[in-house]
């Protein structure tokens, strides 16, 4: 069997999970700290009540960062240890917490910050808390009303008890098997065949296993099982069974594979599932096609450098008509270089050709102040390699990017926070730590390999990360970086919070970025420069003017669908404030192999809901920042990046964000205007279940009769009258184009 792909997806579904007693609603919270919030006799009737699994700023506490409490009184019922085969321990389940907790029970500290040594303000922001207790534990009130007091402390961005799992349980033998679906990857082979390795672990010194593993496929839309099998199973600590399952697929399209293991001496059933990727881009071509957006934004006299991004058979070998004078175009890498020294747009014609024939494209150099004309396409590694990040592997990311994704029109390799030093030079000078050796030769490879480099700082003193800031010296990082060689600063807030007062005018919010943004204005070079402060003071509504190319509208993103449709789908209010040169930045993608430090997963997202994330990400015209290893691009992640009619949508020269035209019955329609005059539609499901929904045009506003083409599979899907009709996964999305054909 041939392999195609070399991903996975995790877990989608918990049963695994198996809870006695649900803690999902009910929870009351305040803000502040007291140590008689622990207590169980403590009156929180005045408390105001709020949602577990989204974090507090969602729910009318902005910006708010410090301590807080969660409280909630439940009933613990004695008959859950029935159930149980084992009767050793209760588990609480409270899910993850932005950034540290304590946990009190009935006024008893049980544990702090997931069990992690470590004061609460070192919370792990990403770690799911489980806190176990013995069943004779006197500090449990079996059968009547216990007070669970979470404690919680958030050091900035997003807070609070924001995603994960919840509940009460007694732990079981069962929860000392893992089905393991994440050590093998779903190999494809021809004619819609597919095999996957899965392996039942026992964790149990004690405990040796026997049962029953169930394997089923079904399609989430008909709800029908495409395939299923039983396979009796024999495990233990050091003896994991393994098994290889072979099916055949119907389509090219959603699948979700179950695996339940039934336990035999209790009886106990656990299982997973996870979605099977499939891809939508068709194969890139041989045939010479030009990519990217049709204009590049440039200042005069600065240096100019755009690589002409076209994909095809190799060597490709590339021309420019018209070229303005003071420009040249390298012929065999597609580079152009030089400088303009009057404003205008210049109106050129790329050319391509390869042994296949060639392609043209009209593109405009427009030299003015504006750069950043359409937004970035690059990557940065935060998501990835967290401050862990080295020039190694930034240059090895550079390298990929060149031979997989440059054709594509990705340009920017940025990197983010943990490269600084940690004392700056007599001179004052900011300084790479020893993970960085060269900054200048970093960015003669990269530039060499007609990508660009971006770099990271902070207003404050100190980054988010602990690491140097540029607080009082903003003037001289920015000559710094234009002597490495820098061409996109990413400048986050952190520590300037302790320097600007409590509740920051509008002012005191547009300080630190206008002061920057004219320290980097001094620099002979072109300087993309994209605000991270998380969306404070509507900096939509002024990033532009003070000369924001970006600016972030939220707090961090991470891959579980939560945090993802949390951004993505509140991203209609600052869509209006989206143009040309200045667009708004719902955070970096989330797809591949992520980790935020240096051992990475797959993206725990769903390929539907990857699809939805590149999808809505290209409606809302953000700049769009890979997030994952780009040494570990997979046929999946690949697919995701490279379809140039979607990319297409994300580089439109309008430069305006999709706004949310229709929602009904977790169904939202995101439109965005195109320069050609049509427009890209999007249909996402957000329904925890596959929906069927009919859109009628005259909700979206459009014309009555239009014609239709199915982005993702790049495919015409006809003229339809008044409305379309489509079935779209859990989570899942269609995106589409209207075409001004006449009809
Ligand atoms: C956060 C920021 C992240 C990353 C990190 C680095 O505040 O939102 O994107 O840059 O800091 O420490």
């Amino acid at each position: 069997m041939k392999i195609l792909f070399a991903t996975f997806f995790l877990i989608i579904s918990l049963s695994l999970f198996s809870q006695d007693i649900s803690i999902n609603n009910g929870w009351k919270f305040k803000t502040g700290d007291s140590a008689v919030f622990a207590s169980s006799n403590f009156n929180d009737n005045d408390w105001a009540p709020i949602k577990i699994g989204q974090s507090w700023e969602s729910q009318g506490y902005e910006n708010y960062d410090g301590f807080s409490w969660y409280r909630l009184h439940v009933i613990i019922p004695s008959s859950i240890k029935d159930k149980a085969f084992l009767k050793e321990r209760i588990r609480f389940d409270l899910g993850k917490i932005d950034d540290g907790d304590e946990f009190y029970l009935n006024g008893n500290l049980i544990g702090r910050n997931g069990g992690r040594p470590g004061s609460i303000k070192s919370g792990q922001y990403d770690a799911q808390r489980a806190y176990t207790l013995l069943l004779n534990d006197t500090r449990i009130l079996w059968d009547k009303e216990n007070v669970i007091a979470v404690r919680v402390w958030d050091g900035g961005g997003d807070g609070g008890m924001y995603d994960g799992k919840y509940g009460i349980s007694i732990m079981d033998v069962t929860d000392y098997v893992n089905i393991n679906t994440s050590d093998n990857n779903f190999e494809f082979g021809e004619n819609k065949k597919m095999a996957k390795k899965i392996l039942l672990q026992s964790t149990s010194d004690k405990y040796d296993f026997n049962g029953k593993l169930r394997i089923t496929i079904t399609d989430p839309v008909s709800d029908s099982v495409i395939f299923k099998q039983t396979i009796g199973t024999d495990f233990a600590k050091d003896r994991p069974f393994e098994y290889t399952y072979k099916a055949t697929l119907p389509d090219n399209r959603s699948y979700v594979a179950t695996y339940s293991f039934t336990e035999n001496r209790s009886g106990k059933e656990i299982a997973v599932s996870e979605s099977i990727p499939f891809v939508l881009t068709p194969k890139t071509a041989a045939t010479v096609k030009i990519n990217g957006p049709n204009i590049f934004g440039v200042r005069p006299n600065a240096p100019l450098q755009y690589a002409i991004p076209a994909t095809g058979a190799r060597p490709l070998v590339y021309d420019v008509i018209n070229l303005p004078n003071g420009l040249k175009i390298d012929k065999q890498t597609g580079i152009i270089t030089g400088s303009l020294t009057s404003k205008g747009d210049y109106k050129v014609r790329l050319v391509v050709k390869n042994k296949l024939g060639s392609a043209t494209k009209s593109f405009t150099i427009a030299c003015g102040n504006t750069i950043g004309l359409t937004p970035a396409l690059g990557w940065n590694s935060w998501n990835c390699w967290g401050l862990s990040v080295s020039d190694e592997k930034v240059k090895a990311s550079a390298k990929q990017m060149f031979e997989k994704l440059a054709g594509h029109g990705w340009t920017y390799i940025n990197i983010d926070d943990g490269w600084e030093d940690a004392n700056r030079a007599a001179s004052g000078e900011i300084v790479a730590n020893k993970k960085f050796p060269d900054m200048k030769s970093l960015s003669n490879y990269v530039h060499g390999l007609g990508l660009k480099l971006g770099i990271y700082s902070s207003p404050g003193p100190r980054t988010c990360g602990g690491y140097l800031g540029s607080y009082q010296h903003e003037e001289q990082d920015a000559k710094t970086y234009g002597d490495w060689g820098i061409d996109y600063v990413k400048y986050d807030w952190c520590s300037y919070g302790n320097i600007a007062p409590k509740n920051p005018s509008l002012d005191e919010y547009k300080k630190p970025y206008t002061l920057m943004r004219e320290a980097l204005n001094k620099v002979n070079r072109d300087i993309m420069f994209s605000f991270c402060q998380y969306g404070m003071g509507d900096v939509w509504k002024w990033g532009a003017e003070i000369g924001g190319n970006s600016w972030r509208t939220t707090g961090d993103i991470n891959d579980s669908w939560g945090s993802l449709s949390g951004i993505g789908f509140s991203q209609d209010k600052p869509a209006p404030y989206a143009q040309p040169g200045h667009f708004n930045d719902p955070d970096m993608l989330v797809v591949g192999k992520v980790g935020w430090g240096p051992s990475l997963h797959n993206s725990r997202l769903t390929p539907d809901e990857q699809y939805t994330h590149i999808s809505l990400w290209c409606l809302l015209s953000s700049p769009l920042l890979i997030g994952c290893d780009m040494s570990q691009l997979d046929d999946f992640t690949l697919n995701l990046l490279t379809n140039d009619e979607v990319l297409a949508i994300d580089q439109d020269g309008l430069g305006k964000s999709a706004r949310k035209i229709f929602e009904k019955d977790n169904i939202q329609v995101w439109v965005k205007p195109l320069e050609d005059g049509n427009k890209a539609i999007g249909i996402f499901n957000l329904n925890d279940k596959a929906q069927k929904t009919t859109i009628n045009f005259s909700d979206l506003k459009l014309s009555s009769q239009l014609r239709l083409r199915d982005l993702w599979r790049q495919k015409d899907l006809g003229v339809f009258k008044k409305s379309f009709s489509i079935a779209i996964p859990s989570h899942g999305v269609v995106l589409l184009k209207t075409h001004a054909e006449k009809m």
